[in-house]
């Protein structure tokens, strides 16, 4: 890969800003509540979330499905958007619990804190900072969660040994994300905005599996999701690389 990671964050940050200030655009991607209970989210659960982090869900895939999360567990959701998975974890592990966003976007980190306010519970809490980079001391959380978010990662490696940093030994990784079934060619790699559409930064599943693997994980769960771009020249281009949901649940050793 060639591109400047510098660069790449600046297409990233600003689509998802874009994202974040106008939720009823049309972007490459599906977003807000209707992709949400598409992809498995139950309706009465959305219910209890602040519409408007609904709105600017852009996640991929249900990894809640797997597993719920156990009351009082301290949970940090890996670019977390506006929020919506902050709040459907929070009301899973209850007031005793806690749910933590870190995301690199600063108008998403606006609109989930606002997200906040309308929120029943008070254990959510939203911290500006990088995957590559978590804000947080070792061991801090018990179970971490993302969606749609390693694949934007221009050094993978490095976002999941820092997952792993932060997890207590036995925490868990519970998360969606899009992969291929081939290898991308360099000029798609090197495609800034390929890249922010998710599509650019996919690894190929098997390897991508190994790199969760080598970050020190057991890998135990492995499911794929129904998930489909909006725009024809996405949808084409994820065709062409088998790009592809999956929901992954890992232990940490
Ligand atoms: C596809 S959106 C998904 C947001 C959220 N998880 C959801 O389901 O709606 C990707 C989010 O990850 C953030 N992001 C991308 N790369 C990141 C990185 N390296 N570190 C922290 N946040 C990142 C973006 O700012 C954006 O808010």
């Amino acid at each position: 890969m060639t591109i400047q990671i510098d660069e790449l964050r600046g297409f990233i940050s600003d689509m998802y800003s874009d994202v974040a200030r106008f939720p009823r655009a049309q972007f490459h991607f599906a977003t807000g509540r209707s992709l949400m209970e598409g992809l498995g989210y139950a309706p009465e659960q959305l219910d209890q979330v602040p519409q408007t982090a609904l709105e600017s869900c852009a996640g991929v895939g249900h990894h809640f499905a797997l597993t719920r999360l156990p009351q009082g567990a301290r949970v940090l959701d890996v670019g977390s958007g506006a929020g919506s998975d902050v709040f459907v974890a929070a009301l899973q592990v209850g007031a005793e619990g806690e749910a933590v966003g870190v995301d690199m976007t600063g108008a998403m980190l606006d609109k989930a804190r606002k997200n906040a306010e309308s929120f029943a519970l008070d254990n959510v809490s939203f911290v500006e900072g990088y995957a590559e980079a978590l804000p947080f001391e070792d061991g801090r959380f018990d179970w971490v969660i993302s969606n749609g978010v390693i694949n934007l990662s221009p050094n993978k490696p490095k976002a999941f040994s820092e997952i792993h940093r932060v997890l207590t030994p036995g925490g868990r990784l519970l998360f969606s994300d899009l992969v291929t079934g081939v290898e991308l060619p360099e000029s798609v790699r090197d495609n800034c905005e390929l890249w922010a559409e998710c599509i650019g930064g996919a690894e190929q599943e098997q390897a991508y599996i190994g790199l969760i693997q080598q970050a020190g994980f057991d890998v135990q769960r492995v499911v794929h999701n129904d998930y489909a771009f909006i725009q024809e020249s996405t949808i084409n281009a994820a065709k062409k690389f088998q790009v592809r949901s999956v929901s992954v649940l890992a232990v940490r050793t």
